[in-house]
């Protein structure tokens, strides 16, 4: 018997949600936060450990003299069922700059029709969007516990806007379309370099055409991409951060954040990165307590549980994924 596909309305977890799209103008009329540092924390996914170490990083820069604005770009909450690690990443991303995820959407939807709103595409198997959506409704439990919370991830904007020294910087969780968007996926920037990077309406080069921006930050698709091209004689630059709070290479114990600076001397810890007038932008390990987090992650998800099934492995041993796959463009050499 030949079953007819489901609505796209009725795939939770597959699919967009309407509220979750905007333009690539949109990002330049949010307000601009002026810095000299930033880091942009994509994907904390409730990794208590990876906030510690984060802040950290933060406290050994401020010993020499350097103030860095933490800029939280969504998914900040995903493995923090227990309410104490909720509360503690909600009091984080409150006390900073943020803008949401597809977790923050959904946990402030009174009702889970978009299941976990990842918008998954097709090459991400059917079992492992069913377990997100389970996940997203045992977190959505802890969330209406903690529900002071909710009103603050209600009002987080869906894109940001930074100027670090004189280089607009556009800030956003999916891409510059949807905050599921998956097209600076490494995927999919692997298909437009394979093309030549052309122009056209939902390409890179719209991206930062239309939006304004120099930088893009993105995270969402859970693997980091660093894409360095010329435009108009400049250079652009998209930096995917992948994880902050999952190791994002294979055989690897740690998380990664971009963080972008008028110092133009490269950090040691660098994965990589790259200087665009005069603004260096690097790739940074946040390198958190590995067994604390393992831990904590086994009380709140036994083996058995959704997150276990979906996620030990990448705890354990990182993804199937090496830093030089990361890398696109300029970035490549
Ligand atoms: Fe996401």
């Amino acid at each position: 018997m030949i079953t007819a596909p489901q609505p796209l309305a009725e795939r939770p977890g597959r699919t967009c949600p309407l509220d979750y799209h905007y333009q690539p103008a949109d990002i330049a009329k949010e307000p601009v936060l002026q810095a000299e540092h930033v880091y942009v924390i994509g994907g904390l996914y409730g990794n208590v450990e990876a906030l510690r170490a984060i802040e950290v990083m933060r406290e050994t820069e401020a010993a020499k003299g350097r103030s860095v604005a933490l800029v939280f770009n969504g998914d900040a909450h995903w493995f923090d069922i227990a309410s104490s690690d909720f509360a503690r990443v909600a009091a984080a991303v409150e006390a900073h700059l943020a803008c949401s995820g597809n977790v923050e959407v959904e946990l402030a939807r009174p009702t889970g029709s978009a299941g976990c709103g990842c918008a998954y595409p097709d090459f991400v198997d059917e079992s492992v969007v069913q377990r997100s959506n389970r996940i997203i409704e045992r977190l959505r439990e802890t969330a209406r516990e903690e529900h002071s919370h909710l009103a603050q991830l209600r009002a987080l904007p869906k894109t940001l806007h930074l100027r670090v020294g004189g280089l607009q910087v556009g800030v956003v969780h999916g891409d510059a379309w949807s905050l599921a968007g998956w097209r600076f996926a490494q995927e999919t920037l692997r298909e437009a370099q394979q093309a030549g990077w052309p122009p056209g309406p939902d390409s890179l080069r719209a991206a930062w055409i239309e939006s304004g921006m120099r930088v893009l930050c993105s995270s969402h698709s859970c693997l980091p991409a660093a894409v360095e091209l010329r435009l108009g004689g400049q250079a652009a630059v998209l930096m995917n951060n992948g994880a902050a709070g999952m190791p994002n290479f294979r055989d690897t114990h740690f998380g990664v954040i971009t963080r972008i600076s008028t110092s133009t001397e490269a950090p040691a810890d660098s994965l990589y990165g790259t200087v665009v007038d005069d603004v260096r932008i690097d790739a940074m390990p946040v390198r958190y307590d590995h067994p604390a987090w393992c831990a904590r992650f086994l009380r709140n998800w036994p083996p058995g549980s959704d997150a276990h099934a979906s996620y030990w492995g990448r705890i354990e041993r990182g993804p199937d994924y090496n830093r030089a796959g990361a890398l696109f463009g300029a970035f490549a050499k």
